[in-house]
């Protein structure tokens, strides 16, 4: 049996990571492939509820460390749990966010320094990574707009369960994390795919297949 593909997806606000990852499952179960659609924070019961302490408006106020930690716990259940187990038996696991996101949000954009991350994700996960992850890019100011107009047609939810915890930061925070997500996806070239998010939802598609069948080729033939 081949050993599975793990495929991450990042981005800031509004990038339009929900509707690719549901085509690129669909796309990739049409094809015949087994898919795992997962979350990060999140993705097991236990992991769900640390991404209430996280995201949500009355989660709490964490400090830059004690935020740190909860997302590696919530991380290492998540990896042990679920992930690793999928890709044993050889399925696709597609996860919205991965360890990616905690070095642009929590170190280029609230200032946990990079040692300190690193240490972590290693101590914790084993610098556990995905195979291939997709960084859809897009202009602070259009994700922003994009965002704000998803959320304004979803359900009315009460003030305590919205989860924008990290959305409600300002413009300046958004910048930081788009250059820290593209300065990662330099640092890591070989994994990572960075897609111009301002092209039609149908290009975007069709790079982020084309990258996906290619990497499951690539790990077939070796
Ligand atoms: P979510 O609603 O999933 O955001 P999005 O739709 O933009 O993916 O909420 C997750 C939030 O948590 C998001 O604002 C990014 C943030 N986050 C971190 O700060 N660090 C992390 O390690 C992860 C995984 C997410």
């Amino acid at each position: 049996m081949s050993k599975g593909l793990f495929i991450s997806f990042e981005g800031g606000e509004g990038a339009g990571k929900t509707t690719q990852i549901q085509t690129l499952k669909t796309r990739l179960e049409d094809a015949g492939h087994h898919v795992l659609l997962t979350r990060e924070p999140g993705g097991t019961p236990e992991a769900e509820k640390v991404r209430d302490l996280l995201v949500k408006r009355e989660g709490g106020n964490w400090d830059g460390m004690s935020e740190l930690l909860l997302f590696y716990a919530a991380r290492r259940h998540h990896v042990e749990t679920l992930i690793k187990p999928a890709l044993a038996e050889g399925k696709i696991v597609i996860c919205d966010r991965f360890s990616d996101s905690t070095q642009a949000y929590q170190c280029y954009g609230h200032g946990i320094g990079h040692d300190v991350f690193k240490k972590i994700d290693a101590l914790v996960i084993d610098s556990f990574k995905p195979d291939i992850t997709f960084l859809l890019d897009v202009p602070v100011d259009v994700g922003l707009k994009r965002s704000k107009r998803v959320n304004d047609d979803t359900k009315v939810l009460s003030e305590a369960e919205i989860e924008d915890r990290f959305e409600r930061l300002d413009s300046s925070f958004h910048e930081k994390l788009r250059q820290g997500f593209l300065t990662i996806a330099k640092d890591n070239s070989a994994r990572f795919c960075v897609i111009d998010a301002l092209q039609s939802r149908d290009d975007i598609s069709a790079a982020i297949q084309n990258a996906a069948l290619n990497a499951l080729k690539a790990g077939a033939d070796v």
